[in-house]
């Protein structure tokens, strides 16, 4: 299974795209050319090694959260051409060792692009669809004293996101939730941010989420998302016949500025960093009537940190 898993995962990651297939091709460039190169840079024994010493189910129903309805958008892809998808622990365990290949031309630096533009001092930051928690844990280390939770709806990827957090002994908080539907209550957070996410939802999905994170953004707070440049993209259409996604068509030939726009926030900017990448922030305006003195400002009670009495963001 793990085999397979990782098998298919390379096969199917092209730059800092997680190709979302329903079924595998054998003809593609990807194929032919790239995969036996990532085979070599991969150290699988070490990931078959990690993957057998964890208790996937145990640690999973540990952190997975009965009241969450899997979207079908999410549980009818086999993303990166593993069946199941991101509710696999393949899935959770290969993801690293590619990422780190496929965001040209550094992981890091190209996820220190998103962190450079944050604009508010964070003391609540909520990064939702954070995946194995690598760029949830770079903004606990920028910002050690903010209260930092990591969002996603594969319980595998949290679980994985955990023990990342553990070995750094960094304190970041894990929730299984869908990041259109939350739970959480208005004004909780003062930063949210979404790395690599938004290509891999419809639309539609995507300005769900930003009207989410428009509710739970304090008025003033930022929203910043870091994903593929749309417009490289829509330059290199040719690929997304060679590398079959159910998404992507939609994603490069959108405007996540426009996406912000229809979800209702403002001062909306995106800066391209090296024509590969993009970043767009935006703000929280005053909405309904608020006033400085009346701002949308409640008390975010942590759910499992026993911070209770945190103040709020504001
Ligand atoms: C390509 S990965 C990006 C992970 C991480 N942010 C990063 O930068 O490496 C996309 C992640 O989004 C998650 N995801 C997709 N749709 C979601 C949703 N509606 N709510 C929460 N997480 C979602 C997936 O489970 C996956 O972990």
């Amino acid at each position: 299974m793990f085999d397979t898993d990782l098998r298919c995962f390379i096969r199917n990651y092209y730059v800092i795209l997680p190709l979302d297939i329903m079924t595998t091709r054998q003809d593609t460039i990807w194929e032919k050319f790239l995969s036996p190169v990532f085979r070599l840079l991969i150290d699988e024994k070490a990931l078959r090694e990690y993957n057998d010493s964890v208790d996937w189910e145990k640690e999973c129903n540990y952190i997975r959260r009965p009241d969450v309805i899997t979207p079908t958008y999410y549980s009818s892809q086999n993303f990166h051409g593993i069946k199941g998808g991101y509710l696999t622990s393949g899935a959770a365990v290969t993801y690293d060792p590619i990422t780190q290949y496929v965001v040209p031309p550094n992981e890091t630096w190209v996820r220190q692009g998103l962190i450079d533009a944050v604009r508010v001092q964070p003391r609540r930051i909520l990064d939702i669809g954070c995946g194995t928690g690598t760029g949830t844990i770079m903004l606990k280390r920028a910002y050690p004293e903010a209260e930092v939770i990591g969002l996603d709806l594969s319980p595998y990827m949290l679980v994985r996101s955990q023990h990342k957090a553990n070995e750094a002994g960094l304190n970041i908080n894990w929730r299984h939730s869908d990041a259109e539907k939350t739970g959480f209550p208005d004004a909780s957070f003062d930063l949210i941010t979404a790395s690599l996410l938004f290509h891999e939802t419809p639309p539609a999905v995507t300005v769900g989420i930003l009207r989410e994170c428009l509710r739970l953004l304090t008025t003033g707070g930022q929203v910043l998302v870091l994903d593929g440049n749309q417009t490289t993209m829509r330059q290199l259409e040719f690929l997304h016949n060679v590398f079959e996604e159910p998404y992507i068509r939609d994603f490069s030939a959108g405007s996540v500025d426009a996406w912000m726009g229809a979800a209702g926030f403002e001062a909306v900017q995106t800066q391209d960093i090296l024509l590969i990448h993009q970043v767009t922030s935006a703000v929280k305006p005053i909405i309904n009537g608020e006033t400085a003195a009346n701002k949308n400002v409640r008390t975010y009670t942590p759910y499992n940190t026993g911070l209770q009495g945190f103040p709020s963001p504001a």
